[in-house]
């Protein structure tokens, strides 16, 4: 909670005033399925067994940001976005075995794909 919501708030205060200066201020969270309150929700999705209290949590929590965000700011110019990952092999998933074509299957394999859909 520490890291995935008061980490990103903290930090969108801290840069909010220059945000709001830019010519096209973004602020892009980085969330997780795991925080859809939906997909947790729905027995038929693949997401519904993965039960990490904290994490799950702490994204639902930064979603709720990106949500409050976005009203406050509307109108200003800033653009607030939460964007999920997909699954990548990274140390927080251990680096799994997945190859990179099998992760392939997911929406998106690297930050950069992410960042860029993100500011369609
Ligand atoms: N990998 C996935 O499949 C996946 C899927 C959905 C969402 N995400 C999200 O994508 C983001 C990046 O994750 P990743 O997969 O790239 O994981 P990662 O490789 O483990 O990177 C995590 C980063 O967070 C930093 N960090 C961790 N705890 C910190 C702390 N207490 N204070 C400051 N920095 C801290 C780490 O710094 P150090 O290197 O210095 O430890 C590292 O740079 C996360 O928000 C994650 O929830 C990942």
């Amino acid at each position: 909670m520490d890291v995935n919501f008061i980490g990103a708030l903290a930090v969108t205060q801290a840069m909010l005033p220059l945000l709001k200066e830019a010519p096209a201020g973004r602020i892009v969270n980085l969330s997780s399925s795991l925080g859809s309150l939906t997909l947790n929700g729905d027995p038929a999705s693949t997401y519904y067994s993965q039960r990490f209290i904290g994490y799950n949590a702490s994204k639902a929590a930064l979603n709720m940001l990106t949500i409050q965000l976005s009203e406050e700011l509307h109108g200003t110019g800033v653009v607030v976005n939460s964007v999920s990952a997909g699954f990548a092999k990274t140390d927080l998933t251990g680096y799994s075995n997945m190859t990179p074509e099998e992760v392939h299957g997911f929406p998106y394999n690297t930050l950069s794909q992410v960042m860029n859909q993100a500011s369609l």
